[in-house]
């Protein structure tokens, strides 16, 4: 007892001195933090502009530091600039739409009512793919982009809400066919992953022009970038790097995407062939080609698209803005005759329930997300990589900290994201007084401002409903 209470005693003492000396230091800091400030605001507010640390803050609105760290990269080594995950510039997107709520003279539809959300990419070929979300997973490449494990992780996490995932431009990777429920493999400029018997594994196929964050840049992949069991699987020498080409050697002429579109139609007995392309100012004679080779479905990655690495002045500075895209391409093909025939996806930028809902009801058919898959998987994994690297060295194949992202972890957090999403969006389409994705058109948006309204045909918020 008494030892207890010496204990309680020493305890209290050492905590009461704790408490008097705590603020010491505070004491003795103070008047020097407090010189320190006021000398530091009289150099600012006296010494010459040219000598006056004050110049960072002007010269850092003048170039704002993006730019000025991106050119000191550029300083630092002579090559073209790798930037991840696409465009930091700001362009139109659909927040200037909103939805107009069912209230009275439309009544919403009952929370009970089922909303379908069901998507057919190409409806007209011999093995439509019938999916049960219009969202998809966009091409990530395997080993030039994304590790194994990512791809595996979104595969399984795809497939647990019967939606489909994309290849995108790596080597073919068995496993990920295996656990994707729907597998579009992407047919790109590369030489690799067209083999008649990969090909006819693909429940549809994309065959790559071009990307909204790259357009159709040649990629030279450095041997850093890729995977160690891809660049086996790629037979590529250790120094040597990978080169995509900026167009398909089989495409020479306009005409022959037909050709291509054909003889991939006949190999795999009638998957879905379609074709995916950055959209600029001559979108309606790139549709035009495309319409006449008879593919199955459009795939339109808008200037806002992510990528694994781009050139700024590809991210920045080239590809239509996303919706001006969607609504130019829906126009098209309606008055083509052939929308209910060719299957619209549209990518590039979405985020939000809200955003894919919007493009669903001005045209598209499917919206392919791709960044956002990545940070919603990564999830609090990104804690073993952060405060000392990015969170992308876990997810990139070639990243330090790849053989630490969990897969299964990743495939549920997917999965989650993805149901989260399409429960939001129901809960929409019943505030719209619908059931199903099919009913939604642009008669039920809202246009906030004039340029929004022009770009997309939608009626203004100042105009009466008629
Ligand atoms: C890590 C990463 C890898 C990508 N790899 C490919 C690819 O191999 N082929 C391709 O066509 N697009 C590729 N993309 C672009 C996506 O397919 C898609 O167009 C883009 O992610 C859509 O924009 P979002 O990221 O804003 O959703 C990649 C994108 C990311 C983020």
């Amino acid at each position: 007892m008494a030892g207890l209470t010496a204990f309680f005693a020493a305890f209290a003492g050492a905590l009461l001195a704790i408490l008097l000396a705590a603020p010491l230091p505070f004491l003795l800091l103070k008047p020097v933090f407090a010189w320190m400030v006021r000398r530091f605001v009289k150099l600012v507010m006296s010494e010459p502009y040219n000598e006056n640390l004050w110049e960072m803050m002007t010269a850092l609105q003048h170039h704002p530091p993006r730019i000025v760290v991106e050119n000191a990269l550029r300083a630092s080594s002579p090559g073209v600039l790798e930037r991840p995950f696409g465009s930091p510039v700001k362009r139109m997107d659909f927040s200037g739409l909103v939805f107009s709520p069912a209230q009275l003279s439309v009544l919403p539809a009952p929370e009970s009512a089922h909303v379908d959300l069901r998507l057919t990419i190409g409806p007209a070929a011999d093995k439509p793919l019938k999916l049960e979300l219009p969202i998809l997973a966009a091409g990530m490449a395997y080993g030039l982009g994304l590790g194994e494990r990512v791809k595996i992780a979104i595969a399984k996490g795809t497939a647990a809400v019967g939606t489909a995932t994309n290849s995108g431009e790596g080597p073919f990777l068995p496993e990920e066919r295996e656990y994707a429920r729907y597998y579009i493999l992407q047919y790109h400029s590369g030489h690799w992953a067209k083999e008649p018997e990969t090909l006819r594994q693909a429940d549809a196929i994309e065959i790559r022009l071009g990307q909204g964050a790259i357009a159709s840049a040649v990629g030279q992949i450095r041997p850093v970038s890729i995977e160690e069991k891809a660049r086996h699987m790629l037979q590529l020498p250790d120094n040597q790097n990978l080169v995509l080409p900026s167009r398909h050697a089989e495409i020479k002429r306009p005409d022959d995407l037909a050709k291509l579109v054909d003889k991939l139609r006949n190999l795999t007995g009638g998957v879905p062939i379609g074709v995916k392309l950055a959209p600029g100012a001559r979108l309606e004679e790139d549709l035009e080609h495309i319409v006449r080779a008879e593919v199955d479905f459009i795939s339109l990655d808008g200037g806002e698209a992510g990528t694994k690495a781009g050139a700024p002045i590809m991210e920045d500075d080239f590809a239509l803005p996303t919706i001006f895209a969607l609504v130019r391409a829906v126009r098209f093909l309606r008055e083509r005759g052939v929308k209910d025939r060719i299957t619209l996806l549209s990518g590039g930028g979405y985020s939000t329930p809200g955003r894919c809902l919007k493009a669903l009801a001005l045209g598209a058919d499917g919206i392919y997300m791709g960044t956002s898959l990545l940070w919603a998987m990564t999830h609090d994994q990104v804690l073993k990589a952060i405060p000392w690297e990015p969170p992308t060295q876990l997810t990139w194949g070639s990243g330090m900290l790849a053989d630490r992202f969990d897969e299964e972890e990743a495939a549920g957090r997917l999965a989650n994201f993805l149901t989260s999403f399409a429960e939001e969006m129901k809960m929409a389409v019943r505030c719209l007084g619908k059931t199903s994705l099919k009913e939604l058109n642009a008669d039920d948006l809202v246009a906030l401002d004039e340029w929004t309204g022009k770009v997309t045909g939608v009626r203004l918020a100042t105009e009466p409903y008629r």
